[in-house]
């Protein structure tokens, strides 16, 4: 209970608050909460920030209009569902992957973006910037389109990333403690069965026993993990190592790290056994898709592969879930010619 209690603390925006004292023993404490809660220790180079919270924010020295629109940010970020129809076809939130609200480490915390960004990305091979790494969440994540580049709402979302990164250098040079979803070493081997008793064992209690989740109104309590109302098949989460990092690091909810690494990859392979909406990439054919984008994205997913269980080829349909288009306008090469 108090390790519940001491991670929901440290996801929220109660403690830590790195303006108040950015000293050595602030980040010190920092660390013993999360290495109670079962994350590595940082290593000697590694960079750790704090990110300010929303009430560091009220107490910073900042225009008040830009703290409205970081403000707006906050609030696009944790209430996503409520560009529900224009930008998101899914019961997800930016929040439902990002814990804490996008400041969790070992929860793909989104401030690095801020700070590595403009850089390279195989996933596109192009030069990205921040607007286009958040319109990458909601073209897969959100099985969505995302807000224009330039638009309001595009524009808040990118000043709330910034702001989480506020004190940290442009382009450090040492790896940053806590990004993505770091995945333990993968076992020998994976299994279905086992994997499907530890989901109804350790998650099916909120996420269903057929990952839809639960919806209530317009308020996503919890996501769904597979089916229409999850992620679509471009997204990152469909790397067994990326879903198997995020279950060790984040779930069963409250309960970091209290999965074996055997067990999180056996959920994480179950999990990516199941269908979702079909991937923005999608040619007409899931043969001929998985051509084009195995070696850059779909080497380790399940995607255009047999499920060994009824001999179902993963991504072999036209659905598209919710959204009534495959891809948005705004995916496409970019040359600089
Ligand atoms: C279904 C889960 C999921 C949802 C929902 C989601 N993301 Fe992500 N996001 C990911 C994954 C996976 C990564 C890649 C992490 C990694 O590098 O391994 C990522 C990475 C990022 C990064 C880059 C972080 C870094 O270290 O550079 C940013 C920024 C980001 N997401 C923003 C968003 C925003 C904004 C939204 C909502 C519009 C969103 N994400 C919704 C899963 C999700
Ligand atoms: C007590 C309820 C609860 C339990 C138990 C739980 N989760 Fe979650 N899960 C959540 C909530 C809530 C979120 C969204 C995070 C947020 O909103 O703070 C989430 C998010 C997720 C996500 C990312 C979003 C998505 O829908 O894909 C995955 C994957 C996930 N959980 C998998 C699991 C797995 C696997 C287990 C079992 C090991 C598990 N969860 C157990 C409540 C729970």
């Amino acid at each position: 209970m108090i390790r519940t209690l001491s991670y929901v603390a440290l996801s929220g925006t109660l403690l830590f608050s790195s303006i108040a004292a950015a000293t050595d023993e602030t980040t010190q404490q920092y660390i013993n909460t999360l290495t109670e809660l079962g994350y590595p220790a940082p290593k000697a180079n590694e960079l750790v920030h704090i990110p300010p919270t929303m009430e560091d924010l009220e107490n910073a020295k900042l225009h008040p209009e830009l703290k409205r629109v970081i403000r707006r940010g906050y609030d696009l970020f944790t209430n996503t569902q409520q560009l529900r129809g224009e930008n998101v076809f899914n019961n997800m939130n930016c929040s439902s992957c990002h814990m804490g609200e996008g400041r969790m480490p070992f929860s793909a915390p989104v401030w690095p973006a801020a700070v590595t960004l403009p850089n390279f990305r195989g996933k596109n091979d192009h030069v990205n910037n921040l607007e286009e790494r958040i319109a990458g969440c909601f073209t897969y994540s959100m099985n969505g389109k995302p807000p224009e580049y330039g638009s309001d709402n595009m524009l808040a979302i990118s000043a709330y990333h910034q702001w989480l990164a506020k004190g940290v250098a442009m382009y450090p040079e040492q790896p940053i403690y806590g990004r993505g979803f770091p995945a333990p070493d993968r076992p020998k081997e994976l299994r279905y069965a086992r994997g499907e008793a530890a989901f109804e064992e350790n998650c099916s209690v909120c996420h269903g026993e057929d990952g839809e989740g639960l919806r209530v109104g317009n308020q996503t309590v919890f996501p769904a993990v597979w089916g229409d109302m999850s992620n679509n098949w471009g997204a990152g989460i469909v790397r067994v190592f990326t879903a198997a990092g995020f279950i060790k690091n984040n779930m069963p909810l409250g309960q970091p790290n209290s999965l074996s690494d055997q067990e999180a990859w056996d959920i994480a392979y179950y999990i990516s056994n199941q269908e979702r909406p079909q991937d923005p990439r999608y040619t007409g054919d899931v043969k001929d898709t998985l051509e084009k984008t195995q070696e850059r994205f779909h080497k380790h997913s399940m995607y255009g592969q047999v499920r060994e269980t009824d001999g179902h080829i993963l991504g072999d349909h036209n659905n598209t879930g919710e959204k009534p288009f495959l891809k948005p306008d705004s995916v496409r090469p970019r040359t600089f010619e």
